[in-house]
């Protein structure tokens, strides 16, 4: 397994030239664009890393999956599908028209900005601050990563030029989907983004999702078994933004990826996969780290279609 993976980044580095880091945040500008890295963790709890696998960078979209995890342990379904859909698209099969002309409200799904945010408002807590406290401690439960933290700067530049998030969500708050305030939330929602991992935090994230709830290599269940189903059936059809249908064909993997460059993948019952590659394509996902998960989708055949 080791040998492969370190063959798997080689052949796949050369990828990261043809794509851009993100620059609409000033603090994420600074990554290394030739990075990318990869790290395996199974169920049983066993780990493989290979390439940049200790190069920090931060969660971003990814921590939407932890935010929503949290809303569906914390909130009934029913109450939840109040305010977000779990729908991949909202054109009807023979829609001529987009969503922004049509009466619906509610945020598509939990795996885009303004379903995050709503989703952070279904969590637990008495302010905000016990709100995103609530998901951190839960980030450091699934990383098992106790000293897991926040990137300041890329925090600082994120809540100095998130307009759109705070414009979604006043909009969110002007059709009664949110009734918090409206900036306390949306800086809950950019602290979650900036908390700082590395491929062995997210992997790991993604292996207690491929045990159904179970920590690695144990009998600790930490998520209910039919939340995994469901987060794991909304990162299959919306995790990969407007690429996951492509994904799918091509890696065939429940997966949330984050304009910090990383992707968490998840084989269900083996293991989860955290990929970090900061140079994105067009939609905002990791280019090379894309490339990597098809090679490693194709040799250890692990598509669930
Ligand atoms: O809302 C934002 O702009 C970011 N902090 C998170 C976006 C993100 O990761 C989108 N990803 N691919």
């Amino acid at each position: 397994m080791q040998s492969l993976l370190y063959s798997i980044i080689e052949a796949n580095r050369s990828w990261t030239r043809q794509g851009k880091v993100a620059n609409y945040i000033p603090g994420l500008a600074k990554a290394n664009p030739e990075a990318l890295g990869i790290v395996l963790i199974t169920t049983d709890n066993q780990s493989y890393a290979a390439g940049s696998h200790e190069t920090p960078f931060t969660i971003q979209s990814i921590s939407k999956i932890l935010t929503f995890t949290c809303a569906l342990m914390d909130t009934p379904f029913a109450e939840l599908s109040k305010i977000i859909s779990l729908e991949p698209t909202s054109d009807e099969f023979n829609s001529i028209s987009s969503l922004e002309i049509k009466n619906t409200h509610k945020p598509l799904n939990p795996m885009i900005n303004s379903g995050a945010i709503a989703t952070l408002s279904l969590v637990k807590g008495d302010s905000y601050a016990e709100r995103f406290q609530r998901v951190f401690s839960f980030a450091k439960l699934l990383t098992g990563n106790e000293a897991l933290p926040l990137n300041q700067d890329v925090y600082a530049s994120e809540s100095r030029t998130g307009h759109r998030n705070r414009a979604l969500a006043y909009y969110m708050k002007s059709t009664d989907i949110i009734h918090d305030d409206v900036e306390e939330l949306v800086d809950a929602y950019f602290r979650l983004c900036s908390l700082q991992v590395t491929c062995h935090d997210i992997a790991r994230i993604g292996a207690v999702l491929a045990g159904n709830g179970l920590l690695p290599g144990s009998e600790t269940r930490v998520i209910p078994k039919d939340i995994c189903r469901i987060v794991k059936a909304v990162m299959a059809t919306c995790g990969m933004y407007n690429g996951s249908g492509l994904f799918a064909t091509s890696v065939g993997l429940p997966a949330k990826s984050g304009v910090g460059g990383g992707i968490l993948a998840v084989s269900p019952n083996r293991m989860g996969i955290g990929v970090m590659g900061p140079a994105l394509d067009e939609k905002g996902n990791s280019l090379a780290g894309i490339k990597v998960l098809e090679d490693l989708s194709k040799r250890l055949d692990l598509s669930i279609y």
